[in-house]
């Protein structure tokens, strides 16, 4: 299977639904400068990772994805405004995303925090737009779910923990703790939140979620080892980042050869979670390993 392919065709759908939901900026409109900001870091480039993973889960419940788009826009939604706060001065401090000038670079930082603000807000009245094709108690669960995730018990939490622990050397339990929220829960939340909008049965949701959790781990390990030895033109991200704010990351606490092994075997465990789902979740199987050997 092509996974490289599969994410790409994914993304032409999602991006194509994306600009039909980002409002516009039209003449004369004084807030024009709101839904340009939101239009230049959504559509800087992103892999769209985490719909594709979201429509993953709904084929593996054979769901028909199309009524979904909106909702995975939602969850794009909500990663692009991580993306933008992530980067602004007062957090990691970067220069370039998704291969352009961060967000607060090209329209100041006041810009660029409303810009996340209104990408998180929209997200929901995106993700609600599904309301006509999902049955209301599983949109609701699986809106609850995504706002859970993705907020105080989960990205946010991650990113406050990030911070607060800066140029503090952390432990292998703090250092997976806060991977699992800044990158695990927004995986949960693709994951799990397609399953709760499948009506998945209860143990079906919690491998899923420990599949989520252990994916973005992996995840975060490479994305940790790129930010060490990556190529910053093929990441469209600086490298050295972590340095510089010193973070802790899997390279700092073990080195680049034990960092490597501890992903193969998060990547072995994120496999197994799937035991229960027999064939049919062979592209959610082959994607741990295809994670922590991207170069971008
Ligand atoms: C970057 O995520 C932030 C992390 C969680 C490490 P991605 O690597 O998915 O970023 P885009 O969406 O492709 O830009
Ligand atoms: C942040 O992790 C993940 C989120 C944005 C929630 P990083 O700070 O490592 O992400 P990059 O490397 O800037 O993409
Ligand atoms: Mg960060
Ligand atoms: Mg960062
Ligand atoms: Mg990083």
């Amino acid at each position: 299977m092509d996974i490289a392919k599969y994410f790409s065709e994914k993304a032409g759908e999602v991006n194509a639904c994306l600009d039909e939901l980002l409002p516009r900026p039209g003449a004369g409109q004084m807030e024009g400068v709101l839904f340009e900001a939101m239009r230049y870091s959504v559509f800087a480039g992103g892999k769209r990772l985490r719909p594709g993973l979201f429509f993953a889960v709904l084929r593996l419940f054979e769901m028909d994805d199309r009524p979904y788009l909106p909702f995975a826009c939602g969850l794009e939604m909500i990663h692009t405004y991580s993306l933008i706060h992530d980067d602004l001065p007062a957090m990691d401090d970067d220069d370039l995303r998704r291969g352009r000038p961060t967000s607060h670079k090209v329209f100041g930082e006041a810009q660029a925090i409303l810009a996340g603000d209104a990408l998180l807000t929209h997200a929901f009245n995106a993700m609600l737009q599904t309301a006509a094709c999902a049955a209301p108690e599983r949109l609701l669960a699986a809106v609850d779910y995504v706002a859970r995730q993705s907020g105080a018990f989960g990205m946010v939490a991650g990113q406050c923990v990030d911070i607060v622990c800066e140029g503090r050397e952390l432990g292998a339990e703090e250092l997976r703790y806060i991977h699992e929220r800044k990158t695990g829960a927004l995986f949960c939340a693709s994951i799990a939140g397609a399953a709760l909008l499948a009506g998945a049965r209860e143990e079906e949701i919690a491998d899923l979620t420990e599949y989520a959790l252990k994916l973005g781990l992996v995840f975060q390990i490479a994305d940790d080892i790129l930010d060490e030895i990556g190529d910053g033109s093929k990441l469209g991200k600086p490298v050295g980042s972590d340095k510089k704010n010193h973070k802790t990351t899997y390279i700092s606490l073990m080195g680049l050869e034990e960092a490597r092994r501890f992903g193969e075997k998060t990547a072995g465990e994120a496999e197994a979670a799937l035991q229960g789902f027999g064939a049919r979740a062979e592209l959610l199987r082959l994607l741990p390993r295809y994670f922590l050997h991207r170069d971008c």
